[in-house]
């Protein structure tokens, strides 16, 4: 494969990002399943959009979504599809249809005769990852008092998070969801264990009939204990980063109902059928994950901020870590030879108005600074129309602000005109000065539903996936999470029997084997 820093259509790419207008001089709001993505604060230019082209060509990104939709094998390091859009359309495509469908009436089967036995005032959702995230983020966004159910969510191997989610509940009204696609997974597998010997403690007196599993391996979960016809299906063909379109949602309709289930699955899927059919420059997904590409491996940003001006989408942040971060962090191309551009953007962020009292200030000043993902709802939940008027005022000023700078000279004459004397207001105006033209997205969602969080995690599903394209790498493997795992492993092994500890460790995790070994 050649290089792809040394190609012509990256070179030309690279060059027409240099050249672009930075300063949202055009205005480019692309709308996307009901969303409108304001990618104006991105570098953009009819030279550019030529370019950007070349390149997709050069990277063969039309029939690279063509196998991703077609179930294809997209992710090439493990030998098989990555299917998610199959788990979320109306009509999934033949090869997967069948047992897409089953599984789909097996859980709403569930969900009904829970509902309707009034079953389960309290669930409680044991998965880490992707086996958690999205539900997780999913009940915190929109979730409310009203909810059918309390669900509630451990992940962490730190038995504070058990403890912490079992703390009130009345075990005799309570199903425990295992949710972990190899069910070989340390963490939720201990809680597992934490939950059911809760149960028996109480009394409950058959425990294993309280608990639900989600996973792509039935032998173990049957092996745990779990009765058959409480076992949900996914397959190794769904990559854990995006489940909760799989069975793995279970707690979505149970704590939100299916009605929000379905509009959920519908959001993704309007998203997809946008990303398959929108022409490059209209396409949202795309457009962004250009946009990626330019700030990280051409002008050299090496993270992205994401401020979501919706407290109730604090979540969204990790889930969109490990989205990001998973797939791109790494630099091996198909044919094993190193990428040449920099590539894998560190996700962090908070959301805004808190953001701003946190982190902005390094976001306006610092000498790099960061791109930003601004995210913002329209129409808020509530009817305290001062509030949101204040949260929409402040994400578009930070927006503007960033992209707007301010120059020497504008520092200097304000300093003069709030009265500063010369010296003064000149060496004042060098601390006041903001470089501006920095990157930023503004996706604007029409109030927070269940549709629209669909959506929104699908776009960038797909921007991800996109990236992935334009670097040549495969978003859908994690080996660097692999071997820290079988590490851990084996160093568990060692904290129980430090006497066989084997030549294979550093000298200072050597130490701390032996001096916590046993505690
Ligand atoms: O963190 C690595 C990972 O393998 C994720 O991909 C996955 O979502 C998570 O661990 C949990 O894995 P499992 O669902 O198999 O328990």
């Amino acid at each position: 494969m050649k290089e792809l820093a040394k190609t012509t259509a990256w070179q030309r790419f690279a060059q027409a990002v240099e050249w672009a207008d930075r300063h949202a001089g055009h205005l480019r709001i692309l709308p996307a399943a009901g969303l409108q993505v304001d990618l104006s604060a991105q570098a953009w230019s009819p030279d550019l959009e030529r370019a950007a082209a070349g390149l997709l060509d050069e990277q063969g990104f039309d029939q690279a979504r063509a196998a991703l939709f077609a179930g294809g094998i997209v992710n090439w390091t493990e030998n098989r599809p990555a299917w998610h859009t199959a788990l979320r359309s109306a009509e999934p495509p033949p090869g997967a249809a069948e047992e897409v469908l089953a599984e789909r009436a097996r859980m709403r089967g569930f969900v009904e005769q829970a509902n309707s036995a009034n079953l389960y005032r309290n669930v409680v959702h044991l998965g880490i990852g992707g086996s958690d995230w999205g539900p997780r983020l999913t009940l915190e966004a929109l979730g409310s008092d009203t909810n059918r159910r309390t669900v509630r969510f451990a992940s962490n191997i730190d038995a504070h998070a058990i403890e912490g989610a079992l703390a009130g509940l009345d075990p005799h009204d309570t199903l425990i969801i295992v949710a972990s696609k190899s069910f070989t997974t340390a963490e939720p597998l201990a809680n597992a264990r934490c939950a059911l010997r809760w149960l028996s403690e109480a009394g409950v007196e058959r425990p294993h009939d309280h608990v639900v599993a989600v996973t792509a391996n039935r032998k173990a979960a049957l092996e745990f204990g779990v009765p058959e016809s409480q076992i949900f299906l996914l397959w190794d063909w769904v990559g854990g980063r995006y489940s909760v379109w799989s069975s793995i949602g279970l707690p979505i309709a149970l704590g939100l109902g299916l009605d929000a289930y379905d509009q959920m699955l519908a959001g993704a899927a309007d998203m997809d059928e946008h990303f398959r059919s929108a022409e490059p420059p209209q396409n949202a997904p795309l457009q962004m994950a250009l946009a990626a590409v330019a700030n990280r491996s051409v002008l050299g940003f090496g993270s992205l901020a994401v401020a979501p001006y919706d407290a109730r989408l604090a979540n969204f942040i990790p889930w969109l870590q490990q989205l990001e971060m998973g797939p791109l962090g790494k630099t091996a191309t198909r044919d094993g030879s190193t990428l040449d551009v920099p590539a894998g953007i560190a996700v962090w962020g908070m959301p805004g108005t808190d953001a701003q009292h946190t982190f902005f200030q390094w976001l306006h000043q610092d000498g790099q600074g960061a791109p930003v993902d601004f995210i913002l709802c329209a129409q808020p939940a509530h009817d305290l129309d001062e509030h949101h008027r204040m949260l929409v005022a402040n994400c578009l000023a930070q927006r503007a602000a960033l992209l707007r700078g301010k120059s020497y000279a504008q520092a200097l004459e304000e300093n003069r005109a709030a009265g500063l004397d010369d010296e003064q207001a000149g060496l004042l105006a060098h601390h006041r000065v903001h470089p501006g033209g920095r990157p930023s997205t503004l996706i604007v969602m029409p109030s927070l539903t269940a549709h629209s969080l669909g959506a929104l995690l699908a776009l960038y599903e797909h921007k991800v996936f996109a990236e992935g394209v334009l670097w040549g790498i495969n978003p859908f493997d994690q080996w660097g999470v692999e071997f820290g795992k079988a590490l851990a492993q084996s160093i568990s092994r060692q904290l129980d029997d430090p006497e066989s500890l084997s030549a294979e460790y550093d000298a200072s995790t050597a130490y701390w084997i032996r001096e916590l070994a046993g505690r």
